[in-house]
């Protein structure tokens, strides 16, 4: 019998979004290299470890002489790890075992996993939205309802006009692309829907520390959250791990489907695919949900604030149509005159050497759309926002 490849590969953008990105500036660096580009793109972080987090993960290493080697790690974490996730929760006033915790080695690939759970599920995703959700669910062959999100509805997507029915539904706030973020209402709202209809909410909280209102910081801050509610958070932008690779995901053992528990059968998934994340990786997250850990991590997560708060700025000053949040890294604009999101792009990358993401890549809604990200260099944030002067309209 002939192998069958998964036909919805050819569905999909030959490439991922920041692929795409990354080959058009190969190209532009190629006839310009002497050309710096300010890098606003993807939300890869640019500030270093702090020395005592780096120390942290040295000793882990160092300290593992024959007595103390640690082979495989286990597959769902150290309990060290979960015991600081659980007690980084109780901060919120949130219960959950050590066996509802699953950490992982990024939320990006926790949010593609997770619907090895689910089979011929109606997704819903809102446009524009993290690729990811969008990707993962149609290479799956799942039912994609979009629910657009723009000026009109505050860039919310709530659950007010949905068809009642049961959905795997995707929720991420503060939002990525557009920094909006849900209040305790919406939350609300969402989680009496999934119960009604008997839907599972993937809640993607990889941005939470960068709240400043009073915004919930985990759905499970919404009564009757856990019975419904899977959660993925990261290191990534919080703590600085786009490199080092880890994640924690929460299963609590009351969500279910039927009779059927996701906590289980997550369990045994990362068991059989997942051989778990580094002995010191996991040091250093524990470092980083430690009084002072949070207390440094919140240092750099300020900086990358005070970026997305100086290109605001300067984007509202200069005339552009901008999306009004303190609680985002990112800061999402409509596209001046008519152009396209790609048209924009080229026009920042030749003209002024910025690079940002099209707002098509983020979904058919994104289209006239651009984002900046504040996980840039200041330096790079405030040449950038100089040449953003010159654009005034
Ligand atoms: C982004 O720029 O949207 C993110 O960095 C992508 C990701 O977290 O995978």
């Amino acid at each position: 019998m002939a192998i069958n490849i998964n036909k919805n590969y050819k569905k999909i953008q030959k490439n991922y979004i920041f692929t795409q990105i990354n080959l058009k500036t190969e190209d532009f660096l190629k006839n310009n290299p002497n050309i710096e580009l300010l890098k606003l793109g993807i939300g890869d972080v640019t500030r270093p470890l702090s020395k005592n987090l780096v120390n942290i993960m040295k000793d882990a290493l160092e300290n593992q002489t024959s007595k103390n080697f640690k082979g495989y790690p286990p597959e769902t974490g150290y309990d060290f790890l979960k015991n600081a996730v659980t007690n980084y929760y109780k901060t919120q006033n949130i219960n959950l075992t050590k066996e509802d915790v699953f950490i992982s080695n990024g939320a990006g690939c926790d949010v593609g996993n997770i619907l090895n759970l689910f089979s011929n599920i109606n997704v819903v995703v809102q446009d524009p939205t993290y690729p990811a959700y969008f990707d993962s669910n149609f290479l799956y062959g799942n039912k994609i309802t979009l629910i657009s999100v723009d000026k009109c509805n505050n860039y919310k997507m709530l659950p007010d006009n949905l068809k009642e029915d049961s959905y795997l539904i995707y929720l991420c706030s503060p939002n990525n692309p557009t920094g909006a973020t849900l209040n305790k209402n919406d939350l609300k709202k969402w989680v009496t829907f999934a119960l009604k209809t008997k839907s599972i909410i993937i809640f993607d909280c990889a941005y939470e520390r960068f709240i400043e209102d009073d915004s919930p910081h985990s759905i499970y801050q919404i009564k009757d959250a856990k019975k419904c509610a899977i959660e993925i958070a990261s290191f990534s932008k919080t703590a600085g791990f786009t490199n080092l690779r880890c994640s924690y995901t929460i299963v609590p053992k009351q969500c279910k489907v039927g009779n059927n528990s996701l906590n289980d059968m997550w369990n045994r998934r990362q068991c059989t695919y997942f051989n778990g994340v580094p002995y010191f990786v996991q040091k250093g997250a524990e470092y980083c949900l430690s009084k002072n850990g949070l207390k440094e991590c919140q240092k750099n997560i300020n900086y990358y604030k005070t970026n997305a708060k100086l290109l605001k700025a300067c984007l509202i000053s200069a005339g552009f149509e901008v999306l009004d949040t303190n609680n985002s890294p990112y800061v999402w604009i409509k596209c001046p005159k008519d152009y396209t999101s790609w048209e924009f792009f080229d026009l920042m990358l030749n003209k002024y050497h910025i690079v940002g993401v099209p707002g098509c890549g983020f979904g058919k809604c994104g289209e006239g759309y651009f984002r900046f990200s504040g996980f840039g260099k200041r330096t790079d944030v405030k040449k950038a926002c100089e040449e953003i002067k010159k654009l005034q309209h």
